[in-house]
């Protein structure tokens, strides 16, 4: 029987895992983990993570051929294919502080596999990494081998996240890339044995090393790119009176560009596209390319510029201040069907509102307190680090308040600002919500998700990112 480990049972490791467990049921699938309480939580009936679907894939393997435990060294030892899908955060310190990846997570976890293998093993590169790191991971394994083989591959995962387990089933491709020689085209055929036995073939791409760890950069960046690229526009829209949502659409109509992909919002956020941008811009930067570093630096800058664009927006169509007025905050988690805030723009938001002093009410389907006041309260970056080694911050943002209903988060409120496009959100009372609200009632609609016409006719006063503005705001210009 083969036998898998995943090191780290994270957002990537978790459900790649469980597919793989559920989809290949002769092989022995463990997940490890050094975070004693997320191994605890995938061996329960409440999972660390919400991903629709994930319950049931778990709960038809877990005990039979997938197992989750922090016996890490064990289950390394044992394994024929270990795959790594640890954290790789942005550094903070030192050389390339701010841009580079920090890859002490990884490295940690190579010099382990080296120090408890006594079996040759391919090693898969799961987590995104900036090229050239399995030349150095290699390195690492090779010179602490004591004569045991290790292939390395790199199979970045492309999976979206509230979509993951949909995403995993059917993958628009499955991309291993690995060295040139017959020992690594066997390593290869060997992980594309796993995937083959749900994916059809010609959706299995192969590649040398850099190019697949070159490839995941390059589509988060695309990816994000189109969103910066519409979130432009959208400032231009209300500049001009065009509406966002019809021109994104005439553009996406043309073949050549497609329609996915192009919603104008308050900005990206999650835990990759930011990290990845800045991974590549340092890349490009070692390699003496500073106007390309310069190109996907700009993906970046937009996007914050929306974000305090947004709240420029909101602060001068309340009379210039929003100091001790009550905003309601629709939606922390960075998109609809995760409760994952990593990055998220709303965090931006929150905080751009509190330096104007507001006080923020705050609900979320998914997020809980406890994690909000740590979002609010961490610097940047350090969200991306194992959970019981991330820095806990002593005080609690005090003009905060989390609620468990939008009724209560936006009663009594001056504004409200919608931030995630959960779809409980379009189904809102809003004429109950007008009616216990401050007057004038504003709505910031981060999300283009209500009907601002219906709206208006209630007596609301609405802003809807890239459409023509409501006369109100049409004299109050958001400059960031
Ligand atoms: P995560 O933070 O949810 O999970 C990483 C896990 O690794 C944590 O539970 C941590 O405790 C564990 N860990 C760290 N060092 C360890 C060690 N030495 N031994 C055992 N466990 C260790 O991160 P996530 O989101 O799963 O991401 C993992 C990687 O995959 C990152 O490189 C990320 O950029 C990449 N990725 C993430 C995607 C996403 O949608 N979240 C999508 C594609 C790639």
């Amino acid at each position: 029987m083969v036998k898998i480990c995943c090191i780290g049972a994270g957002y990537v490791g978790g459900p790649t895992m469980a597919v793989i467990a559920l989809k290949c049921p002769s092989i022995e699938v463990a997940v490890v983990d050094i975070s004693k309480s997320r191994i605890a939580a995938w061996n329960s009936d409440q999972l660390p993570i919400y991903e629709p679907g994930l319950d049931g894939v778990v709960k038809q393997c877990r005990g039979r051929n997938l197992f989750f435990s922090t016996d890490v060294e064990k289950h390394v030892f044992e394994a024929d294919i270990v795959f790594v899908s640890v954290n790789t955060p942005t550094k903070t310190q030192g050389l390339g502080a701010g841009k580079a990846a920090d890859l002490t997570y990884w490295e940690s976890a190579a010099r382990m596999i080296a120090d408890v293998s006594k079996s040759d093993k391919i090693v898969v590169e799961k987590s995104t990494v900036p090229v050239k790191t399995a030349e150095a991971i290699e390195k690492i394994l090779t010179h602490n081998s004591k004569g045991i083989k290790f292939q390395i591959l790199s199979n970045p995962e492309f999976l979206a996240e509230g979509t993951a387990i949909q995403d995993l089933f059917n993958p628009d491709r499955v991309l291993i890339g690995g060295r040139e020689t017959p020992e690594g085209q066997k390593a290869i055929q060997a992980l594309k044995d796993v995937y083959s036995q749900w994916v059809p073939e010609e959706r299995i791409l192969t590649t040398n090393l850099w190019s697949a760890e070159l490839s995941k950069l390059a589509a988060n960046a695309f990816l994000a790119q189109r969103i910066s690229s519409v979130n432009a526009m959208s400032a231009l829209c209300e500049a001009t009176g065009a509406n966002v949502q019809q021109v994104s659409y005439s553009v996406g109509t043309d073949s050549r560009i497609g329609p996915k992909f192009l919603n104008a919002s308050v900005g990206f956020g999650g835990s990759c596209f930011q990290k990845d941008i800045l991974n590549l811009v340092y890349i490009c930067e070692c390699n003496g390319l500073p106007e390309v570093a310069e190109y996907w630096k700009q993906v970046i800058k937009i996007n914050d510029y929306q974000k305090s664009r947004f709240v420029n927006r909101v602060v001068s169509s309340m009379f210039n201040t929003v100091s001790s007025k009550k905003i309601a905050i629709l939606g922390f988690a960075f998109k609809k069907d995760t409760g994952d805030t990593r990055e998220t723009p709303a965090i931006d938001v929150c905080q751009g509102l509190l330096g104007d002093k507001a006080n923020l009410s705050i609900y979320d389907p998914q997020v809980t307190e406890d994690q909000i006041q740590r979002d609010l309260s961490m610097n940047k970056f350090d969200w991306d680090h194992p959970i019981h080694l991330q820095p806990t911050s002593p005080t609690t943002v005090k003009k905060v308040s989390v609620v468990w209903d939008a009724y209560e988060a936006t009663k009594d409120a001056h504004g409200l600002c919608i931030l995630t496009e959960w779809d409980e959100f379009k189904t809102l009372d809003y004429q109950r919500i007008f009616d216990n609200m401050q007057k004038p009632a504003f709505v910031f609609d981060g999300r283009n998700i209500v009907d601002a016409d219906k709206l208006r006719e209630i007596g609301f006063i609405v802003y809807s990112i890239g459409k023509p503005l409501d006369p109100w705001l049409k004299d109050m210009p958001a400059v960031a």
